[in-house]
């Protein structure tokens, strides 16, 4: 991968990187249309699947993420993809005479709230697979989804920390006619889940409104419990964190108008999801 990418950029040709965990669908779709209409036709969109280890918890099962290759085959064709990057665990952290991989990267600041408390190694996860996956496809811009907003919060703040060369692109979330975000993490939704798992969206449109109609702002804690009783009215439903803070920095905000960003986790059965929006 790193010679391809190396021979491109020497012989003047852009390069556009959307990496994924696979299981495609339209959201990586629209990270795709975005990456390549940056680099144009006549520049190279490389898109990775690699189910990264690092990022997962102990107690979350990565053998359980769903994987579908042939699919993801056939819509990275259908989009155009000049180069699907898959490699393995073998090849992304192999073990040398000293032993396993023991470099890693963190960032200590955007990542410490939300995700990075409930998820105490995630963020060390991602940003040390991002590293290494810009290392190797050496793009000139990497484009992420606004879904994970605190990954590409992480991933700016690693990328102008460390110097990386990369334009980070951050393309609105896409979702289903209902509101329901696009994830591949959906697919664990029975039925009757599905229809709970509205409440996050529902939420994010909610205090929206609400905050909206209130110029001098509203109390967070007012604005807490009522997500709080939204999501216990879907007995499904069992609510991680909801946050309401500076887009740009991630500080924590007591009162909450135009502006703040609101972001929440919710287990649905045992499924956990995430949304966000700018309120
Ligand atoms: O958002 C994802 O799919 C993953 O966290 C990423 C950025 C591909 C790193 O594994």
């Amino acid at each position: 991968m790193q010679r391809q990418a190396l021979a491109w950029r020497r012989a003047g040709v852009r390069i556009a990187f959307v990496p994924t965990m696979g299981y495609l669908h339209s959201g990586h779709a629209s990270l795709m249309r975005r990456a390549r209409r940056i680099v144009r036709p006549s520049g190279k969109l490389v898109v990775s699947i690699y189910v990264n280890p690092a990022q997962f918890g102990p107690q979350e099962d990565l053998s359980r993420y769903p994987r579908d290759l042939p699919g993801d085959k056939a819509l990275c064709g259908r989009m155009g993809v000049d180069c699907l990057f898959v490699p393995g665990t073998d090849e992304i952290y192999p073990a040398d005479q000293s032993g396993s991989h023991s470099a890693y990267v963190m960032e200590t600041r955007v990542s410490s709230s939300m995700e990075g408390a409930s998820r105490p190694t995630h963020f060390r996860g991602v940003a040390t697979i991002v590293a290494k996956l810009f290392n190797l496809v050496l793009p000139e811009v990497a484009v992420f989804g606004a879904k994970d907003f605190q990954q590409a919060a992480v991933i700016r703040k690693v990328t102008a920390d460390l110097n990386y060369p990369v334009r980070i692109v951050v393309a609105p979330t896409v979702r289903e006619p209902d509101g329901l975000a696009l994830s591949s993490r959906n697919n664990y939704l029975s039925v009757e889940e599905r229809s709970q798992a509205l409440v996050l969206s529902q939420a994010l449109r909610f205090v929206a409104r609400r905050v909206s109609l209130c110029k001098s702002g509203v109390p967070a804690s007012r604005l807490k419990a009522d997500v709080l009783r939204m999501v216990a009215a879907q007995p499904r439903a069992r609510v991680d964190y909801v946050e309401f803070f500076d887009p740009a920095t991630l500080q924590p905000l007591q009162r909450v108008s135009r502006g703040t960003q609101m972001a929440l986790a919710v287990f649905v059965g045992k499924t956990r999801l995430i949304d966000n929006a700018l309120l």
